[in-house]
């Protein structure tokens, strides 16, 4: 089966909060990446809305034209919003202010009762629901016992993994993957993948969808960055010469 790519904009925004102005808009880079063949769109909406605002949550939910994948924990004012504007997927996280990324998976087991009422609201909406955990076998029966849709397995271990500790983390995506997809659950995973070490878990069987972010963004500023200057540089010649 074909594996699903959705592409997280969230650091599209970070380059636009940064200055406080309206461009880069991630739903303009939305458009392009679903015009190059992204399947869908994933954003991570913060509480303290560090990168994606609810604007663009709203605006993408109309104008994505695949999945819409809502990133978010589970805080009432986020929980309140996905209600509101209905995105295909949410992804249930955990998330530290502190933070610097999503560092770890969600603790399904530990927060079986705060996460049980939250994904029923939002499957009782017509969302479905996927749950970011670590490839541990009681996350994941965890997981399954707490009625989510989908999980996504966290490859931050694997993505810094050397040595004999990659093979070691990506068997343990793969046993975790069998396990998930055994007990009927739908298998995403994601996290600190880049071109160079997605295809060891896109060689999973049973994974069926990836989000990747921050290796796109950047490989898209990277890549586009003579094509930027050149058109400065053209930019400039035309005021000089008064055109
Ligand atoms: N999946 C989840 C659940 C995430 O929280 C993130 C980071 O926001 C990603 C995937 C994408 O990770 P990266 O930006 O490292 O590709």
């Amino acid at each position: 089966m074909r594996v699903a790519l959705h592409v997280n904009v969230d650091h599209v925004a970070t380059l636009r909060q940064a200055r406080g102005t309206a461009y880069p808009d991630p739903v303009e880079a939305a458009f392009a990446c679903e015009r190059a063949g992204a399947d869908g769109i994933t954003v991570h909406l913060r509480e303290d809305q560090r990168h994606i605002q609810p604007r663009d949550v709203r605006v993408l939910r109309e104008t994505v034209r695949g999945t819409f994948n809502l990133e978010m924990a589970s805080a009432d004012a986020t929980v309140a919003l996905a209600l509101e504007v209905l995105p295909h997927h949410v992804t249930l996280v955990p998330e530290r202010r502190e933070e610097r990324t999503t560092e770890g998976g969600l603790d399904a087991v530990g927060q079986r009762k705060t996460l049980g009422p939250v994904i029923a609201r939002l499957r009782a909406a017509g969302i479905k629901v996927s749950l970011f955990i670590a490839p541990d076998d009681a996350q994941i029966d965890a997981s399954r016992a707490l009625g989510a849709d989908q999980i996504e397995l966290h490859t931050g271990d694997y993505a810094n993994a050397k040595g004999a500790a990659l093979a070691h983390e990506l068997a343990a995506l793969a046993k975790g993957a069998a396990r998930a997809h055994a007990l009927g659950l739908r298998v995403a995973a994601g996290h600190g993948l880049t071109v160079a070490n997605v295809g060891a878990v896109a060689a999973i069987d049973e994974v069926v969808e990836l989000n990747i972010g921050h290796a796109i963004v950047a490989d898209a500023v990277i890549g586009g960055m003579a094509g930027a200057v050149r058109a400065m540089r053209r930019a400039i010649a035309r005021g000089r010469a008064g055109r």
